[in-house]
């Protein structure tokens, strides 16, 4: 059957698309259209048109899976084209999600009504594009400039309530759309007047011309957020065509930068992800018959730093929680401190502070392990110590009510060791969160040898119910994440003691698009925790422990890598700090060199990718995609570059194994020697994205 049908409802004809299971405007969809508005005319007696979807969504965009191939007609702009000089005038009958694509396909009707629930907005920034079919040009047109600015860099998805606020939605259809969206075509039609097109209407420009002041505030605000992308510059660019350029100008303008930008790497990268993401969400072993259990009340343990954050991710979602501490005193901390992140989050989305007892009311805090009886989940953040891990799992195999997923945020720690003190292995498993863990969107699900489907199950349906990007990841010191990263900091260990300073590593590292270098993050983070941890293993990392030794913990101390002012978080040079790097190369009898820049992005990134190999064949990682997906989410990876595997592969790998046995010698280090996998798969001229899916 085809995608695209129409039907005539006494003078109103309806095309409905019907193209699951988003209803993309593939090559079908576009045809379709085109098809049914020619039959339409043809047949005659239309008064007009509804333009409609059937399933869960209206248009929600281009098929993504097009782009790269050539082009078939009829173009999307042929089809908006033919809509907006269409003789009758078409209503656009939106629910679920009028996106990209979709949104601009509705811009070139005459009239567009929604359901109360629907969304609207153009996300293709976030697919490293501009809109391509005068997304910038009818969008200001309807909305005004600046807030058509908000909308297409952010890409965010906007309420129906704010369209009609602001004159994109003519009328909010409560019920049945169809019924709705019918008799307002009858409405308009009956009216006389003559149908708006955007084409020919720039009321909306008209103050913007006259005063530019409020659009190029927005202009910086939004463009100071861009973080070295080139797609949020160029949809502004193309938003401030549409003020003063004459529209068949704009749009051939914004075509050109629509197709120089899909062709580009960082669009390139964007895409993955956006498919990676979804990708991450099939876990080998758990198939669709497999059913997530149910989760009305989640037990937290520990109200530290972690814990406050874990429970606040459930509240925030409206799910109960029983925060659980060792005393009150420490529950009373905790609890002040989640009340205070709501209390000024609040304050910042300027939103009224009695939601915050609201959201607060869903915590119930309690001393003592046997509160965890009435939970289908727990959390357990408590220290990070096995021994008192064991203890507390043992505790929990004993209160716990059957079926009762529990789960570990241990960063770093044996989750099969504790899946074993108790006697239903089959229902742990970790759920490590980021810090802060609130904010952070990464939640790496850690599967053990045990771990049944449905738990592993339960735990990624949770983890998106709170909005977080859920990763199943294997068993291993430091997961994935942690794994990789420890490499990057072996090297910038070394790199400081050969002869690089802070602020030259970080440069580099910033320079590459992470949002902070890892010195920096590291007196943010805080020092003490990984000298503690390194004094446990009775390992020493000369410079970063001198650093410790001196009461240098990072911010909190004014003193790390760096040092601060008080009341700032800008990095200064501290020649004391640079003192401590060359009397380390002295005492260990380095020579100190000159370090290129390539040199330190090659040993920065290089490592962790060679990390990443032994991840994936070890099948810690299901694939590589899924390790883009936690740097991208957990650590601040650059999105143009799609995480460290696509630009493994973006790179070459051969490159990357000459680089990194060149790396191994220059340092006589061994573990710097290409992983096998890397070996191979650069041997046979392939790239990550080609091996097959393992088991995590
Ligand atoms: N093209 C091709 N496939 C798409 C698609 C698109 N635009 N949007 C979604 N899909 C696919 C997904 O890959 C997924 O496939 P899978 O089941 O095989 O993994 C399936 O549709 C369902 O998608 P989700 O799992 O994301 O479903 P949700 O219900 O969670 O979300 C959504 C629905 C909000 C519509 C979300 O899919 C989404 O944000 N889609 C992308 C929207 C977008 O970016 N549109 C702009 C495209 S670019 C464009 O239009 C250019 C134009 O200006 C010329
Ligand atoms: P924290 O020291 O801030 O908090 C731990 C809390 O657990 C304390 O408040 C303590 O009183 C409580 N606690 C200890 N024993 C308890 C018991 N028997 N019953 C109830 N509460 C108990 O530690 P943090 O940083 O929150 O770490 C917790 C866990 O999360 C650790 O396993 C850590 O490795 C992990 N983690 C930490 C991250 C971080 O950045 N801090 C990031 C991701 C994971």
């Amino acid at each position: 059957m085809s995608v695209v049908t129409s039907a005539r409802h006494g003078d109103i004809a309806v095309i409905s698309i019907n193209s699951p299971p988003v209803n993309a405007l593939s090559h079908a969809v576009r045809a379709g259209i085109a098809e049914q508005l020619t039959k339409i005319k043809s047949d005659g007696g239309a008064k007009a048109i509804v333009l409609i979807c059937d399933g869960r969504t209206f248009v929600a965009g281009a098929d993504i899976t097009e782009f790269g191939k050539p082009p078939q007609a009829p173009g999307l702009s042929d089809v908006i084209a033919m809509l907006e000089t269409n003789a009758v005038p078409v209503v656009a009958a939106i629910h679920g999600t009028a996106l990209g694509g979709g949104l601009e396909l509705a811009l070139g009707c005459h009239y567009r009504v929604a359901s109360p629930d629907a969304k609207w907005g153009l996300p293709e920034v976030k697919l490293g594009l501009v809109p391509g079919a005068g997304g910038t040009q009818r969008l200001p047109r309807a909305i005004g400039p600046a807030e058509a600015l908000k909308v297409i860099v952010t890409g965010a998805h906007q309420p129906a309530k704010l369209g009609h606020q602001l004159g994109l939605i003519a009328e909010l259809v409560e019920g049945d759309l169809k019924a709705g969206a019918i008799a307002f075509a009858q409405k308009v039609a009956a009216s006389g007047k003559a149908h708006p097109s955007l084409r020919d209407d720039t009321s909306k420009l008209t103050a913007t011309r006259a005063d530019r002041s409020a659009f190029d505030a927005t202009l910086t605000e939004v463009l100071s957020k861009s973080r070295g992308l080139e797609a949020p510059v160029a949809c502004a660019e193309c938003v401030k065509l549409s003020i003063d350029t004459p529209l068949d100008e704009a749009l051939k303008a914004e075509r050109a930068t629509f197709l120089r930008l899909v062709a580009g790497d960082q669009s390139k990268a964007q895409r993955h992800l956006f498919f990676a993401e979804r990708e991450a969400a099939r876990v080998p072993g758990v198939g669709p018959d497999v059913k997530p259990r149910k989760v009305d009340r989640v037990a937290v343990l520990g109200a530290g730093t972690m814990g406050g954050g874990i429970a606040m991710c459930f509240a925030s979602a409206g799910i109960q929680v029983t925060l659980i501490e060792q005393s009150d005193d420490n529950l009373k901390r905790g609890l002040g401190i989640i009340r205070k992140n709501y209390e000024a989050s609040a304050k910042r989305q300027g939103r009224d502070i009695a939601g915050v007892d609201k959201i607060m009311a869903l915590i119930t805090p309690k001393v003592g392990l046997e509160h965890v009886a009435d939970a289908d989940m727990i959390v357990e953040a408590v220290f990070e110590e096995m021994a008192l891990k064991k203890t507390v799992f043992t505790a929990l195999d004993k209160y716990a009510k059957p079926g009762c997923v529990i789960a570990s945020n241990t960063s770093y720690l044996d989750i099969d060791a504790m899946a074993a003190v108790t006697k239903r292995p089959g229902d742990v498993l970790g759920m490590h969160f980021f810090s802060p863990a609130n904010v952070m969107k990464l939640l790496e699900i850690v599967r053990a040898k045990a771990t049944a489907p449905d738990a592993l199950a339960t735990a990624m349906a949770i983890g998106r119910r709170i909005g977080k990007v859920p990763v199943v990841v294997g068993v291993c010191h430091g997961f994935v994440g942690n794994r990789m990263l420890a490499q990057r900091s072996k090297q910038t260990e070394l790199l400081l003691l050969e002869g690089a300073l802070p602020h030259e590593i970080d440069a580099v590292v910033t320079g590459f698009g992470f949002p902070m270098g890892p010195l920096a993050m590291g007196d943010l983070a805080g020092l003490d925790v990984g000298f503690r941890s390194r004094k446990d293993r009775g390992v020493r990392a000369e410079i970063a422990d001198t650093i410790c030794e001196a009461g240098r913990f990072g911010q909190k101390t004014l003193k790390g890598y760096y040092r601060y002012e008080e009341g700032r978080r800008t990095p200064i040079r501290d020649p004391e700090v640079e003192a401590i790097i060359v009397n380390a190369s002295k005492k260990l009898g380095v020579t100190r060199r000159q370090i290129s820049e390539q040199e330190i992005l090659g040993r920065m990134i290089y490592p962790m990718i060679n990390e990443g190999a032994r991840i994936l064949e070890e099948g810690v990682a299901a694939r590589a995609s899924d390790i883009d997906i936690v740097w991208i989410n957990g650590y601040g990876f650059p999105m143009g570059k799609g995480g460290p595997m696509h630009y493994a592969d973006a790179v070459g790998l051969a490159k990357i194994r000459d680089d990194l046995a060149h790396f191994a010698k220059l340092t006589n280090d061994p573990t710097l020697e290409p992983a096998p996998l890397l070996v191979k798969l650069a041997a046979e001229g392939k790239g990550f994205a080609s091996y097959k899916p393992g088991k995590a």
